[in-house]
């Protein structure tokens, strides 16, 4: 793994976008997996300006998201379908047809089946964007004794529910399960950039760099398992 340990967030989002604008000149018919939360917000508005500057386009870029909350609409401003729209999507020349968001209406393995065969047509990602949670979580893969291989409809930590209330109006409304690209899946990209700030995170990255077994009571330490990923963290999530 290589680790990046940046002053501070604008700092990680500009090493990060240029690690990312890099892999898109090289490659315009680039393919991305996509994370949402606050953590590639800055990297998503860096490559939004670099667009718009010239340095690159999003004509022949595809997409695919790591996981969206169950029952909630795409439309609801709440959703990771809204998020990404917000945030990137609506603001770079990606064609529709070219991006792949999961949608879960209820808790249904059916679709979580659905998006394992909607990834698999995909093919592999160029680079996957990774956040991590609180709790080592990364998509919705929760510590437990057993993670899933493949896309599933899963049910989130109280600890996320806790984390992700920030987004919504309390606790209650926060959705209990989501739809989740699984651990193959999100180890089948051939570049994973993860990026990870603030106090909050100081916990996960530093049992992620220095545990010296590997377990899946912290998914994100898996990541040691793979041969390109890099780690952008600022000196926040780094130091504590
Ligand atoms: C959520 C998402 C993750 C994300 C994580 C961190 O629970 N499912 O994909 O990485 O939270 O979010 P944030 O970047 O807001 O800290």
């Amino acid at each position: 793994m290589k680790v990046i340990v940046c002053k501070d967030y604008d700092d990680m989002s500009k090493k990060a976008s240029d690690l990312v604008i890099s892999n898109m000149m090289e490659k315009p018919q680039i393919k991305f997996g996509f994370a949402t939360g606050s953590s590639p917000i800055g990297l998503y508005k860096n490559l939004i300006a670099a667009q718009e500057e010239g340095e690159i386009s999003f004509k022949y870029s595809k997409s695919v998201n790591l996981d969206e909350y169950v029952g909630i609409d795409p439309n609801n401003s709440q959703s990771y379908s809204y998020f990404m729209h917000k945030n990137l999507f609506d603001h770079v020349a990606i064609k529709e047809e070219n991006i792949h968001l999961p949608k879960a209406p209820e808790a249904d393995e059916k679709y979580a089946i659905a998006y394992r065969k909607e990834l698999e047509e995909f093919g592999q990602r160029d680079i996957q964007i990774l956040g991590l949670g609180v709790n080592g979580h990364i998509a919705f893969n929760e510590p437990a004794k057993k993670l899933n291989k493949y896309a599933s409809i899963v049910e989130l930590d109280k600890s996320t529910i806790e984390a992700n209330s920030r987004f919504f109006e309390n606790e209650d409304e926060v959705p209990k399960h989501a739809l989740s690209m699984g651990l193959a899946e999100i180890f089948d990209a051939r570049m994973i950039i993860v990026l990870a700030n603030g106090k909050n995170k100081h916990e996960a990255v530093k049992r992620l760099l220095n545990d010296d077994k590997i377990s899946t009571d912290l998914p994100c330490g898996l990541l040691n398992l793979h041969p390109n990923v890099y780690l952008f963290v600022d000196e926040e999530a780094y130091n504590g």
